[in-house]
């Protein structure tokens, strides 16, 4: 009798391990990789704005968000940033309305991490996207889910291999590399008029210079099949300068 009471409250501590294991919200982890300050961005599509908008990470240091359940928004890194006290400034990259606290999105050429959280199925959905130019090495790393929950993200520096005529440079160095799309504007390249369908706008000899230094991003508005990750009860590490992929 004690025996089987004995194993039957092992067995309640187990469900409530379980239970708060696996109903415990999503969080997300932005560590900084970089030798020098990234300021992240955050754009929320449903619900909060998630580190108001914005914040400072130094490099080594990293910054936990918790977003509320069937959250989608983005986050991507701005560099070379100014700020008075009253978080009024601006960034040479990624910048965005709202000083500190961004209130819009990042100013391409930009990095983006995207996410939809309980999409289809309860899977979280996860890339990250150079449609919009590349500013930062960013990566997202799924941390104890289940399903396929891939690891996205960049391996080498794109601002080093950016082609002349893509290059964004500021004090002479060169600070991001923007989507062909942004430089060239033509169809072939943006991916509309007669080259708007996922069979009619095809990689490009740039899209490909992106996909060889982060092989798991978006490198241009068609690149589904490579490049959306799903995930389910995961939380989330977003690396700015990943080292390892
Ligand atoms: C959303 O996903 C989280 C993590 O997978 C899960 O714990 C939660 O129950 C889900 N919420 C809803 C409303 O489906």
């Amino acid at each position: 009798m004690a025996n089987s009471s004995g194993v039957y409250s092992l067995f309640l501590l187990n469900l409530f391990l379980f239970g708060t294991m696996f109903s415990s919200a999503t969080l997300f982890t932005l560590e900084n990789r970089c030798s020098f300050t990234v300021w992240p961005g955050s754009l929320a599509g449903t619900g909060p704005a998630l580190g108001d908008g914005g914040f400072a990470l130094a490099p080594g240091s990293s910054s936990q968000l918790q977003p509320p359940p069937g959250w989608s928004g983005r986050f991507w890194g701005r560099t070379g940033c100014n700020f008075d006290n009253s978080g009024a400034g601006k960034c040479v990259t990624g910048n965005c309305g709202g000083g500190l606290k961004c209130t819009g999105g990042g100013e391409p050429p930009v990095s983006l991490v995207e996410f939809t959280l309980n999409g289809s199925d309860n899977k979280d959905f996860y890339d990250v996207s150079l449609v919009d130019g590349y500013n930062l090495g960013i990566a997202v790393k799924a941390i104890g889910g289940t399903g396929s929950c891939q690891y996205a993200g960049c391996v080498k520096d794109l601002n080093i291999d950016c082609p002349a005529e893509l290059q964004m440079s500021d004090s002479g160095s060169v600070v991001a590399c923007k989507s062909a799309c942004a430089a060239f504007n033509t169809p072939e390249y943006c991916c509309t008029a007669d080259h708007g369908t996922p069979q009619t706008c095809s990689p490009t000899k740039y899209s490909q210079l992106f996909k060889n230094a982060c092989p798991t991003a978006y490198s241009y508005a068609y690149d589904d099949a490579t490049s959306t990750m799903t995930c389910i009860g995961s939380d989330y590490v977003i690396t700015f300068c990943p080292t390892e992929s």
